[in-house]
């Protein structure tokens, strides 16, 4: 079957490892099913893998790709559940030590057919798109849980997003104010701070920049870039979500005595149960709210796709279809 993969790993060159060709359709355990796919979103994930970060050597060629919708065997549009925890986990998938993301163990969604648990299909709507839909499993539902699980935000509280151009940050942005937040953004590029506006930002700010108030929370997925920033733009009390750090881990300073003085929290997320993914795309259902996709690509031309994400050149989802 057609599919895009990673034949090799490069951390200078993550793309010369990528490849758009052939693999053989997919092994389908007991109690799992395939999936044809219709579309499926790109994530930091799949810039990642190419590098080696996340994936083994001995698991290529992979298959990349978290995220997809499509039909399930039955006929049913679905969206895919991306985290395959063990099947005698019970409760929080994410907190599974063994739990891993399509793409890592077991073959990705850029291809014509995923396999994945039975658990892990949830019905699509059909108000949105397989393109809307697409965006959900990774970048939206990290977002979701980031927000409204570990954040613990309510409406009236304020938030600051970092980086405003990626694909969680955009998400954190629009579900934010869909929740009733006050919403404050950064971005190092004038143009998509103004985009950042027009998806729901109230105020928006150059990366480094002070803001005129403190902020409940700071949603982090940058790193070492906003690191600082985000820790000096929290109230006393206040509790900064990390899911993530596009621009590297370690970090030139802590502020280890300002978390201390100040009492502020700082707390991890990653991805989201499959109860978050139905809660979000009932969310999505009832409110029209609804993904940013920056572009949509026939799957073909998945290293377009993955170049704009390597360069920046991004604010939104990339969509590829079949
Ligand atoms: N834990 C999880 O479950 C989970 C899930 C999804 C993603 N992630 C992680 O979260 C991160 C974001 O993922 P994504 O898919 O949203 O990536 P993305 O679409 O590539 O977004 C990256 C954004 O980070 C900002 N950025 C990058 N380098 C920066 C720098 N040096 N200084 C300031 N800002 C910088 C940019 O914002 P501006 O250009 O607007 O400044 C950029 O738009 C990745 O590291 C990914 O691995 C984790």
């Amino acid at each position: 079957m057609f599919a895009v993969y990673a034949e090799t790993f490069s951390t200078d060159d993550p793309l010369s490892g990528l490849v758009v060709g052939e693999r053989p359709d997919p092994e389908v355990p007991d109690g799992w099913t395939t999936v044809t796919v219709k579309a499926a979103a790109l994530n930091h994930h799949d810039l990642w893998s190419l590098r080696g970060v996340g994936l083994k050597e001995e698991a290529l060629p992979m298959i990349l790709g978290c995220d997809a919708s499509g039909i399930d065997e039955d006929g049913n549009e679905v969206v895919v559940h991306a985290v395959v925890s063990d099947p005698s986990w019970r409760g929080d998938e994410t907190f599974d030590p063994k739990r891993s993301l399509l793409s890592e163990r077991y073959q990705g969604t850029f291809s014509d057919k995923v396999a994945v648990p039975r658990a892990n299909v949830v019905p699509k709507p059909a108000s949105m798109s397989f393109e809307e839909a697409a965006c959900l499993p990774t970048a939206w539902l990290t977002a979701y849980r980031m927000l409204f699980g570990q954040g613990d935000l309510k409406p009236g509280d304020t938030v600051l997003v970092q980086g405003a151009g990626g694909g969680v940050a955009s998400a954190l942005i629009i579900l934010a104010r869909a929740g009733g937040l006050r919403v404050l953004a950064t971005s190092r590029d004038e143009s998509k701070r103004t985009r950042a506006l027009e998806i729901g930002a109230h105020e928006v700010y150059e990366s480094g920049a002070r803001l005129p108030v403190k902020v409940d929370a700071v949603m982090e997925t940058v790193g070492r870039a906003t690191w600082s920033h985000s820790i000096r733009s929290l109230r006393p009390g206040g509790r900064v979500v990390i899911s993530g750090t596009t621009s590297g881990p370690k970090l030139d300073d802590a502020e280890l005595t300002r978390i201390f003085f100040l009492q502020l929290s700082v707390v991890g997320s990653t991805m989201g149960t499959r109860a978050e993914l139905a809660s979000l795309v009932t969310l999505l259902d009832a409110t029209g709210t609804r993904p940013l996709i920056d572009r949509t690509l026939p799957m073909e031309k998945a290293r377009d796709g993955f170049s704009a994400m390597a360069s920046g050149d991004v604010f939104g989802k990339i969509v590829f279809t079949r």
